[in-house]
Parts: C-alpha cells; sequence; structure tokens
C-alpha cells in the first residue's frame, strides 16, 4: 500500500441539512476524518457538531481555513451559496468536492471552473451517480458498442414532490427541476454522446417562476440524440434505455441509483418480417412454425430483458467519494469521469433551456 492509500484526509463540511448527515457516514466508511462543520447558524453548526462528534464547529469558511488543517471541503450548503463556497475553498488552498449543483448558472460554474484552474486544486462536483457500478457498466457496454452503436438515450427521472414538503427545491434562488433533476440526465447523455450541438426545451414553471417539469431534446456529434423528461409533478418510468442498432441497454429504476441493466438484443424482439411469398422450402418451414402460438411465446421467452445486477452496497456516494479520495492521492486537479468540462456544459445547456424559454 502507498502511503496516500493509507493516510486519513481531513474534511471540513459546509452545510447542516439532509445530504451533510447524510454523507457522514459516508465519510466514516471511506476512512475520511471530519475535522469541522460550517453553518450560517452557528448553533445549527454546534448540534451538528456534537450529533457527529465533529470536534470543530462554526459559521466562517474562510476564517475557519485560515486557522486549521484541513485537506478539502465538501460543500452541501444551498444551491445559490455553492460557488462562492466552492470559490473561497478553492481559494485558500483546499480542494473542493461540491454537492450537485456546482453552481446555479453557467456564468457562475465559469466562476469556480476558472478558480480551480487558476489555482490548480482539485475540484469535483457530486455527480455520485456515474460512479456507481451499474452505470459503469452502462457507460462501458455503449463505448464497447456491445450492442452495436449507440444511437439513442431515451431518459426520465421524476416523482411528485410538493412546495410544502420541500420548498427549497421551488425556490426562485436554487431550485427548479434542471438544476436539481434533468442535471443527471444531462450529465449521463453528455457521458454517453459527448458534447451537445443543439437543444430544444420544453419546460413548464410554476406560478411563483420556478420550473418544475421540462423536457429535453439534445442533438450530439454523429446525428445522436437525447430524449430527455425530469418532473417535480409526476411518476415517471425512472429508466434510462440506451437504443443501440443491435440491441438496448436500460438502467432499471430506480435509475438515480439504479442497481440493475436489461439488456436485449433486436433480432430476439423485432417483429417477424414476412416475405411476400416465401423462396425457399426453409422460410416456408419458418413461416409455418409461426402460425403455432406455442412457438411465438418461446420466441418472446427468448426475447425478455436480460437482467444483471451491480449493487453499491450500504452506500451509494461511496463510490464518488473513493475517486475523489483517490484523487487527492495522485495530486490530481480533477476527475477525468466528473470532469470541470461537464459541470460547465451542463450548467450551460440549464442556462440556455431556461434562457429560451423565458424569452
Ligand atoms: N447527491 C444527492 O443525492 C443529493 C441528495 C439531496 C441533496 N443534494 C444536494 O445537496 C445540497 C443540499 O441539499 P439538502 O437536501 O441537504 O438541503 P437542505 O437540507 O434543505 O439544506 C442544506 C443547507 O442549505 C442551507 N439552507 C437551507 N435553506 C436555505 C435558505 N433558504 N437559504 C440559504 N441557505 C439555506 C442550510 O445551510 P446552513 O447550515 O448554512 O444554514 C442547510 O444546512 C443541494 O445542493 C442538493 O441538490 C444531493
Amino acid at each position: 500500500m502507498t502511503e496516500n492509500s493509507t493516510r486519513r484526509y481531513k474534511f471540513v463540511v459546509v452545510g447542516t441539512g439532509a445530504m451533510a448527515a447524510t454523507m457522514m457516514p459516508t465519510f466514516a466508511q471511506a476512512g475520511v476524518d471530519v475535522t469541522g462543520v460550517l453553518s450560517r447558524d452557528p448553533e445549527r453548526s454546534r448540534r451538528f457538531a456534537s450529533i457527529f462528534g465533529i470536534p470543530t464547529a462554526g459559521p466562517d469558511l474562510v476564517a475557519y481555513l485560515k486557522s486549521q488543517e484541513v485537506d478539502a471541503v465538501y460543500i452541501a450548503n444551498a444551491p445559490q451559496d455553492h460557488a462562492t463556497a466552492a470559490i473561497a475553498a478553492l481559494e485558500a488552498g483546499k480542494a473542493v468536492l461540491c454537492e450537485k449543483p456546482m453552481a446555479v448558472s453557467a456564468t457562475e460554474a465559469e466562476r469556480v471552473v476558472d478558480a480551480a484552474r487558476r489555482t490548480g486544486k482539485l475540484c469535483m462536483e457530486g455527480l455520485w451517480t456515474l460512479f456507481l457500478p451499474s452505470y459503469e457498466r452502462f457507460l462501458a457496454l455503449a463505448r464497447a458498442e456491445t450492442f452495436g452503436e449507440a444511437r439513442h438515450l431515451i431518459a426520465d427521472f421524476g416523482y411528485p414532490v410538493s412546495e410544502e414538503v420541500r420548498p427549497q427545491l421551488y425556490s426562485l434562488l436554487g431550485g427548479g427541476v434542471m438544476l436539481d433533476r434533468a442535471i443527471y440526465l444531462i450529465a449521463l447523455a453528455i457521458s454517453v454522446f459527448g458534447p451537445v450541438e443543439r437543444m430544444d426545451a420544453q419546460l413548464d414553471f410554476t406560478d411563483g417562476g420556478v420550473d418544475r417539469d421540462v423536457s429535453l431534446q439534445l442533438s450530439h456529434q454523429g446525428g445522436k440524440h437525447s430524449q430527455l423528461t425530469a418532473s417535480f409533478t409526476s411518476l415517471m418510468s425512472n429508466t434510462a434505455t440506451l437504443a443501440c442498432s443491435k440491441g438496448s441497454i436500460r438502467l432499471e429504476p430506480p435509475l438515480v441509483g439504479s442497481e440493475t441493466i436489461s439488456t436485449q438484443h433486436a433480432s430476439l424482439v423485432q417483429p417477424p418480417q414476412e416475405t411476400p411469398l416465401p423462396t425457399s422450402v426453409g422460410e416456408n418451414l419458418i413461416r409455418s412454425l409461426r402460425a403455432y402460438p406455442q412457438m411465438r411465446r418461446i420466441r418472446r421467452a427468448l426475447g425478455i430483458l436480460s437482467r444483471r445486477h451491480f449493487w453499491y452496497g450500504r452506500n451509494p456516494y461511496l463510490p464518488e467519494l473513493r475517486h475523489f479520495i483517490e484523487l487527492l492521492g495522485t495530486g490530481a486537479q480533477e476527475s477525468n469521469i466528473v470532469p470541470l468540462q461537464l459541470s460547465l456544459n451542463i450548467q450551460r445547456i440549464i442556462t440556455s433551456a431556461r434562457a429560451d424559454h423565458r424569452r
């Protein structure tokens, strides 16, 4: 084992909400020491510190980083405050793991990326789904063209959530279905097909002006397309299907957290193609066999999806965190799975979709 693989890194957590609490056992599992927690409200940070046994708590990130030894900052406050915290941490010479969304606009995301490149410090957006074993497999099958050339991605992510239950999702400052949900779909689409060349976006807004439903049609290089739908209002299929020239690959529900991949070979599911007149004895035999319902049933059974499970274990955020720790160990400045350019491209799509619709 190298020194870096056994080293315990010190993290400070910014934010005391649901996600910060969810990550605490993940840090413990990954062997990270959380040495501080910061909140706008000092009392809340003290309470969080006491629940999770964190030695220090405070209100001000910049002052905190000046006075404490820290390797990395995990940012999990409200989305509208991510960019400011990320830039402050990078400028203080710390690595940053920032919850999604890394920023709430393309301009803000550009500032974070500039700060990361200027300081040379590691910065990664927490697009955790891309690190799940099922997603790794999905992307590997797509890249290896195991089912032929991948041409279309059809993905949706949605279940109803009301403003009463999750008011922050409906906040004009950092809420909206694009930043909360479509972000995962866009990340997957770009990871499969690369940058987006053209986009058509259909958005539906609440009376308060927050996007709550979105359908995106993305065109990528080489005539590849992604059809993405995200919703705060409706239960969707919560799957992602990659349609390829020789079959399909599907991430089964729940898409965000999927542990199952189904695959189908086109030859087993496409409808029988009859020639007007059989041209051989063989064709005639096949034609008459198809007339038997039992044969059709066998064919259908053969065409049933083949399913494989890719468990992530107890904690879906662990693969993402382990990747980030590995990057810290190697001194890398960005992730090859969630590079800064991916975060930037996602924000540009979101900003442009919102702007187009409001024009
Ligand atoms: N990776 C995932 O699966 C996942 C899941 C859920 C959420 N998230 C992301 O994690 C981040 C935090 O989400 P969460 O569910 O933990 O949110 P949350 O519980 O509502 O709040 C997180 C923090 O945001 C700050 N905050 C809350 N309301 C605010 C307001 N009105 N104005 C300014 N700040 C406010 C608070 O920080 P202070 O302590 O400083 O007051 C709070 O500790 C979000 O970016 C979210 O998208 C990711």
